[in-house]
């Protein structure tokens, strides 16, 4: 997602799509009894167990989210005029649908929790701030209900909507009716929250689900978000990211050639040995990666040639990324003010079907009988979690 376009575009069209309904929560207690997801663990234990350890089960506390959110009260909310403390409203209408039923003076209550959760000093508040935080999150009726019938359609109240037709009503004893979504298995579902609303034009708001379409679907792919990231009819509720280290890795495979050659210099009339190296990442997601709300996420490759005697002779560093740069009065800051009109999008990211080759030719000096070609690629979650998603080591000899 695109936080400008989050703030100013969404800012009339997060109040839209529901009418004011008579009932507002005042606290966050009342906001999770109207949408009480406790019924549902007794007879879906296994999708509650992988849903609560998704980001999904946190998508308040997650310490980048929180931090992000803080970051927006603070850089964008108090510094604007035309912003007010509700208006956090803007980011928790994905983060935690429900909010459309709170009052705003819960809204400004909430704000108030992420500043203590992630600024006071002490520790003790902070653990409290987020225990109570933790409460909000996007849950299944977040999904099976307001969700589940996209931007233009109502859903109606007490319905469970899934991706099959069910006769028998089992969810009759908790005083829900069971509803088939045409919508919930397919990429558009996700991209309700992963796009910009249908009203912001396509070309105006490159998202995850842009790259997605023009990177995969166009290119003859036909997988679904779902077919990957919850595993198909498995419905796997973990909702597989980043943060699942077999599931990341299995979206980078990097090879790594290396071979001794000669290179001749002219001007010295010499020949001396030199080591080539060819290194391609290629990405089977169905999307650029990385990819990120506020807080864009890098992968990092890093080459280093060490001789047979460990001294380093060439290191290289290569990051991919993707986000929005501001460039209003010659600063040049990644998100620092939030104003559409003056970012530009940049996409230096890894796409499906166009691996990234980088073609290294290392003279070497004539005492050097070896070299150790060592190459890492980290992807960057946040600033304390860093995962290792491809490795590769190899010695070149070189014969006399
Ligand atoms: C249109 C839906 C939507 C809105 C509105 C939204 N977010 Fe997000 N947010 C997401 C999605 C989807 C992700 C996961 C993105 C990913 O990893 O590609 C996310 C992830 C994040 C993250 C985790 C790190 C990252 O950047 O991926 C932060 C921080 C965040 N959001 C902050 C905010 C803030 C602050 C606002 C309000 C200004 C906001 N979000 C508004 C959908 C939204
Ligand atoms: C982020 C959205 C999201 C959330 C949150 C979510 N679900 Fe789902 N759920 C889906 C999607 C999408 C499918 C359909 C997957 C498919 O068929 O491709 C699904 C399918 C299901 C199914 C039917 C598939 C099966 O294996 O039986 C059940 C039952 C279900 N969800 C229960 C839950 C429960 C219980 C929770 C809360 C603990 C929950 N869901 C939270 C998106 C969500
Ligand atoms: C009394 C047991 C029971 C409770 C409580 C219950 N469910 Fe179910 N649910 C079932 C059964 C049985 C099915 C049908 C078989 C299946 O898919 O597991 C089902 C199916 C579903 C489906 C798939 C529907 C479809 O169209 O494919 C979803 C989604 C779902 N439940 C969500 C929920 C949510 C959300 C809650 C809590 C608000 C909940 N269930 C509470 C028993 C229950
Ligand atoms: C109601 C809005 C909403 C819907 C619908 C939704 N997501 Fe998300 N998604 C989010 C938010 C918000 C986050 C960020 C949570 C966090 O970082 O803690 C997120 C995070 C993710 C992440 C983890 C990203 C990371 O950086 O760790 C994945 C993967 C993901 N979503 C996939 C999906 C898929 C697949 C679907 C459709 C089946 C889907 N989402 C539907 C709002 C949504
Ligand atoms: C072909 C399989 C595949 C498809 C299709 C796919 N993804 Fe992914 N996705 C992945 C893999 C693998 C990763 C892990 C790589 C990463 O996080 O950089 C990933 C990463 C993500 C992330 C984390 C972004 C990041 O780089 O931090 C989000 C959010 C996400 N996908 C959402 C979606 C949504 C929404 C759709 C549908 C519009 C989708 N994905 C379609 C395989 C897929």
């Amino acid at each position: 997602m695109r936080l400008t376009f989050i703030c100013i575009l969404l800012l009339s069209i997060a109040i839209l799509p529901y009418p004011a309904s008579a009932k507002k929560a005042a606290t966050i207690d009342e906001l999770v009894e109207m949408y009480n997801i406790k019924p549902c663990v007794e007879c879906h234990a296994d999708k509650y167990e992988d849903w609560k350890t998704s980001t999904m089960g946190n998508s308040v506390v997650d310490p980048r989210v929180l931090m992000g959110m803080r970051t927006f009260i603070r850089l964008a909310i108090d510094e604007e005029k035309s912003l007010k403390r509700e208006d956090l409203t803007i980011c928790l209408n994905c983060h935690v649908p429900q909010i459309k039923d709170a009052a705003p003076e819960l809204v400004i209550h909430i704000g108030d929790l992420i500043l203590t959760a992630v600024e006071d000093k002490d520790e003790i508040k902070r653990e409290a701030a987020k225990k109570e935080l933790s409460k909000l999150n996007l849950n299944c009726l977040g999904c099976h209900n307001l969700k589940a019938t996209g931007f233009n359609v109502k859903p109606e109240e007490k319905v469970i909507y899934g991706p099959e037709s069910i006769k028998d009503n089992p969810h009759e004893s908790i005083g829900f009716q069971t509803k088939k979504s045409d919508l919930i298995d397919t990429s558009e579902f996700c991209a309700e929250c992963h796009h910009c609303p249908p009203d912001v034009p396509w070309k105006e708001c490159p998202t995850l689900y842009t790259t997605y379409i023009e990177d995969f679907i166009n290119k003859g792919h036909k997988e679904t978000c779902q077919d990957c990231h919850m595993k198909g009819a498995k419905a796997i509720h973990k909702f597989f990211g980043p943060n699942n280290p077999d599931f990341l890795k299995s979206s980078i495979s990097l090879s790594v050639n290396a071979r001794p050659t000669n290179y001749i210099n002219i001007y010295e009339n010499k020949k001396t040995s030199a080591v080539v190296i060819k290194i391609e990442l290629k990405n089977n997601a169905g999307h650029v990666i990385p990819h990120g709300c506020i807080f864009s996420p890098k992968i990092v490759m890093n080459l280093t040639v060490k001789n047979q005697d460990s001294k380093e002779l060439f290191s290289r560093q290569k990051e991919f990324t993707v986000g929005d740069l501001y460039f209003k009065g010659g600063k040049q800051v990644a998100m620092a003010e939030w104003d559409v009109t003056a970012t530009e999008h940049f996409d230096l990211g890894i796409k499906t079907d166009e691996p990234d080759t980088s073609t290294f030719i290392i003279p070497l000096k004539t005492d050097t009988k070896s070299v150790d070609v060592e190459v890492n690629v980290k992807y960057l979650y946040s600033r304390d979690e860093i995962f290792t998603i491809g490795e590769s080591a190899q010695k070149v000899v070189f014969e006399k």
